[in-house]
């Protein structure tokens, strides 16, 4: 049936990660869009994208492309495309849709029409009148862009963030996905200390750690392409043996976590349990003006609260100078900062040697980075 086009899709600003991960995981013809990596790829591909990516939010096959600015068209164009290559004949396919920029802007409508054009299809090739939808679930989505229209298939399921560790979510949680974002995108390795002192339930730890020790993002979770037909079983086992004998259980990464909260580092540890990192993070109740810097050339990674809440501004205000005046007691470590604060810089009392936009739940952000000097190159062989 040939190569499959294979979308993985991007929290807006981490599309140069997830291509780093995709580059990192061998895809072939990689091209990156605003919201979105495409690549080709096999049935084993989308296993892997879905196992194995850290950054990207969901992996979707794309059915056909295909320019639509009347309904006709949209109808015909859905109806041309391969879906029997998919869906099988008890399969259930629910329709999503978007419209952004284009003539045709009802999403409804959109829906309506794209979910015809998949039955007739379907109904020709099966030879039946109706399909009663008790199978495993194919949610195709449209969304129409400057009057484009792409048509895919999600295989993940619910968004990749879901790895399968974190149940009881606090208030301000980030994403898992974001979190490791986080990581990628700075200098911290294995050998150097991390510290999140505003570490909540401990998101950004733990992804370090299953980077650290090479546990695949996806191991612990379901994906709606497992129940798929045309994805033999076996592979799906196979893959899952695999990322099972590539972790690194040797490997103990220095992390510490504290927070103000101590509820917070009851679910933190939990969720560390969950995701089989606990034994390399420490975690600890400490609000972050007495934490202090361990060690040297370490990197500080935190998602601290915004100041957006009725109230905080001040407290959130006094809380980013004490995290500069903690800075400062070491100009040997690294610090990376999200924040929606656009004076934060100001606060912490150094301008950020690089800053990306990004968003992180809707809440247009800024990751501050603030780099200390490389490590000798014998450092830590003495330690
Ligand atoms: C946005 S949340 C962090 C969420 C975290 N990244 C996660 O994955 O759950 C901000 C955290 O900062 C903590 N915090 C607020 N003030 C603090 C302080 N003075 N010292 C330490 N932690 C503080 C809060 O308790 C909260 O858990």
């Amino acid at each position: 049936m040939g190569q499959i086009n294979i979308i993985a899709t991007s929290a807006f600003g981490l599309e140069a990660c997830v291509k780093r991960e995709a580059i990192k995981l061998g895809f072939k013809n990689i091209h990156t869009f605003d919201g979105r990596v495409e690549f080709t790829g096999n049935e084993e591909d989308i296993i892997k994208a879905n196992l194995w990516m850290r950054c990207a939010s969901k992996i979707l096959i794309k059915i056909g492309e295909f320019k639509a600015v009347t309904f006709d068209e949209l109808f015909e164009g859905a109806k041309a495309l391969n879906w029997g290559d998919w869906i099988t004949v008890d399969g259930k396919f629910t329709v999503t849709g978007k419209c952004v920029k284009s003539i045709l802007m009802s999403v409804s409508d959109c829906q309506a029409i794209v979910k015809k054009a998949v039955v007739e299809k379907l109904k020709s090739k099966y030879n039946v009148p109706w399909f009663d939808e008790t199978g495993a679930d194919y949610t195709i989505q449209v969304s129409i862009l400057k009057d484009i229209a792409t048509l895919t298939i999600d295989t993940s399921g619910s968004g990749l963030h879901k790895r399968g560790y974190r149940e009881i979510a606090l208030e301000a949680p980030i994403k898992e996905t974001m979190a490791a974002a986080m990581v990628e995108l700075s200098f911290w390795n294995k050998d150097r200390i991390l510290f999140d002192p505003m570490c909540g339930s401990g998101t950004i730890l733990i992804e370090a750690a299953m980077i650290a020790r090479n546990i695949a993002p996806g191991i612990n979770r379901k994906f709606a392409c497992e129940d798929w037909e045309r994805i033999d079983s076996k592979l799906w086992k196979q893959a899952r043996v695999e990322a099972y004998k590539a972790i690194d259980y040797n490997v103990m990464p220095k992390l510490y976590g504290s927070d103000i909260d101590g509820d917070a580092i009851s679910i933190a540890i939990e969720n560390a349990e969950k995701a089989g990192v606990d034994d390399c993070i420490q975690f600890s109740v400490l609000p972050l003006q007495k934490a202090k810097l361990m060690g040297d050339y370490g990197c500080l990674i935190s998602n601290p609260p915004y100041g957006e809440r009725l109230g905080e501004l001040k407290q959130v205000e006094d809380l980013y100078k004490s995290l500069g005046n903690l800075m400062r007691t070491n100009s040997t470590w690294s610090t990376y900062i999200i924040t929606s604060m656009e004076y934060f810089e100001k606060l912490f009392g150094r301008k950020a040697d690089v800053k990306r936009k990004l968003f992180n739940a809707q809440i247009k952000v800024d990751y501050y980075q603030f780099y200390g000097p490389r490590p000798p190159k014998d450092w830590g062989k003495t330690e």
